[in-house]
C-alpha cells in the first residue's frame, strides 16, 4: 500500500495549515458532547499565528509592499513575532520585534534564535498595558526605516482573512455535520473574527463562542492586570468587525486558564499553552450542557513548551497565586459554574475605538482596500 504522505514542499511557508484535529477522551462523560481540538502547534512556528504571518507576507510580496532585503517591523511579544522571525529567516528579511517588559525568556530566546532584532518598550499606555505604545513605536520605525513593511496584525484585515480562508474551512471539513459550537479566544480578533465570518455564511447553525480573560476589555468591562498570555486587548479589534457573527462571549479568570491548560496536558496528553486552557474551560462547559450527538471544537493555539517555566512550574504558580490542582473533577466543577458574559455581544459589549488606528499611525488603511480588492 502506498502511504499518503505529502511530497517535498517548496518552502517553509507551504508547511502552514492543515493541522490535525483530535477528540478528547477523558474530560467529558458519556451523554455529553464530544470536545475536539485542532492542534495549531503542528504549524512550523508552533502556533496559529503562522497562518496570518504567511498570508500577510505572501500578500505583501505580491503587492510590492515587501521587497527583497526588506525589514519587517511588528509589535508582538509572542507568537506572531516568532512566526514573522521564522519566515523572515527563511525568505531573507530582517525582522524587528517591538516587545514590552512582559516578554518571557523563552519568547526572547525564540526571537533571537531566528535572528530577530528586539526593541523593548517600557511605557505603559492609558489602559495599563503596552499595546498602544508598542504599535505607535512600530509605526514610527516603519516611517523612518526605508524598505520596511508593517504586517500590523491589530489593524490589518488580512489577519482574519487568513483564518477565514484556512482555519475555518479546515474546521468545517474536519469536524463534520455534528459540529455544534466553535470556541475561540481573542486578542487581535484574527481567528475569532475570521472563523465567525465563515460560519455565519456557511454553517449558521454552529454557535461561535468568543473567550476573553478577566481584566482585558475586548468586550468592555473593568480593566485590571491579568496573567494569561496571548489573550486580551483594551478594545474590540477591527478584525472582529461584525460582533453579530459571534453568538456568545465569556470572560474566564487566570485561574481557569492555567488550571485547564495543565489538566489538558496531564489528563489528555495535549501539551498546549495557557490560552488553550481559557478556551477549554468554555468548550467543556458547552459540552457538559450538550448531548452525545454534538461536537464542540476549540483550537490548541500554540505548543505548551513555551510555558514550561510558568504554567508547568509549581513554584511559579504558587508565587502568582494560581492553584496547582490538575484534577479533572476540579476543572469540571469550574466549567459547570461558568456563565456567559454576553449572549448578544453586538448589542451589549462592543468596545470599538474607530479612530485608534489613525491615532497610532497605522498604515493599514491601504491594506483594507487591497484586502477587499
Ligand atoms: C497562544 C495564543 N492564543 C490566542 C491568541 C489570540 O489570537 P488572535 O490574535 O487571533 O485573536 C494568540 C494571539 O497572539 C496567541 O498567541
Amino acid at each position: 500500500m502506498t502511504p499518503t504522505i505529502s511530497p517535498v514542499l517548496p518552502e517553509l511557508l507551504d508547511a502552514v495549515g492543515e493541522t490535525p484535529i483530535v477528540r478528547l477522551r477523558n474530560l467529558t462523560l458519556p451523554g455529553e458532547a464530544e470536545v475536539i481540538i485542532k492542534l495549531e502547534g503542528a504549524n512550523p512556528g508552533g502556533s496559529l499565528k503562522d497562518r496570518p504571518a504567511a498570508h500577510i507576507i505572501r500578500h505583501a510580496e505580491n503587492s510590492g509592499a515587501l521587497r527583497p532585503g526588506g525589514t519587517i517591523i511588528e509589535s508582538s511579544s509572542g507568537n506572531f513575532g516568532i512566526a514573522l522571525a521564522m519566515f523572515g529567516a527563511s525568505r531573507g528579511y530582517q525582522v524587528i520585534a517591538v516587545v514590552d517588559p512582559k516578554l518571557t525568556t523563552t519568547n526572547r530566546a525564540l526571537l533571537e534564535a531566528f535572528g530577530a532584532e528586539i526593541i523593548v518598550v517600557d511605557e505603559q499606555d492609558d489602559s495599563g498595558s503596552y499595546h498602544k505604545t508598542r504599535i505607535a513605536l512600530a509605526n514610527q520605525l516603519h516611517r523612518q526605516i526605508p524598505n520596511s513593511f508593517r504586517p500590523d496584525q491589530c489593524f490589518n484585515p488580512l489577519n482574519s482573512d487568513a483564518h477565514s480562508r484556512t482555519t475555518a474551512e479546515e474546521l468545517l471539513s474536519q469536524a463534520g455535520p455534528e459540529l455544534t459550537a466553535i470556541v475561540c479566544t481573542v486578542s487581535t480578533g484574527g481567528h475569532l473574527g475570521g472563523i465567525a465570518r465563515v460560519i455565519a455564511r456557511r454553517a449558521p447553525q454552529v454557535t461561535v463562542i468568543g473567550v476573553d480573560v478577566d481584566g482585558s476589555t475586548v468586550f468592555g468591562g473593568r480593566a485590571h492586570a491579568y496573567l494569561t498570555p496571548g489573550v486580551g486587548l483594551s478594545w474590540t479589534p477591527v478584525n472582529l468587525e461584525d460582533l453579530s457573527a459571534v453568538d456568545e462571549v465569556y470572560k474566564v479568570t487566570d485561574e481557569d486558564a492555567y488550571r485547564a491548560c495543565r489538566t489538558l496536558t496531564s489528563a489528555e496528553g495535549v501539551l498546549a499553552g495557557v490560552s488553550t486552557g481559557a478556551a477549554l474551560t468554555v468548550a467543556l462547559a458547552t459540552a457538559m450542557r450538550g448531548n452525545a450527538r454534538q461536537r464542540v471544537a476549540l483550537l490548541a493555539s500554540d505548543r505548551g513548551e513555551r510555558y514550561l517555566s510558568t504554567a508547568f512550574n509549581d513554584d511559579w504558580l504558587h508565587e502568582n497565586g494560581i492553584s496547582t490542582d490538575r484534577s479533572i473533577s476540579g476543572l469540571r466543577t469550574r466549567a459547570a459554574r461558568l456563565v456567559p458574559y454576553s449572549l448578544r455581544p453586538d448589542q451589549e459589549c462592543a468596545n470599538y475605538l474607530p479612530d485608534l488606528g489613525e491615532q497610532l499611525g497605522s498604515p493599514s488603511k491601504t491594506l483594507v482596500g487591497e484586502a477587499s480588492a
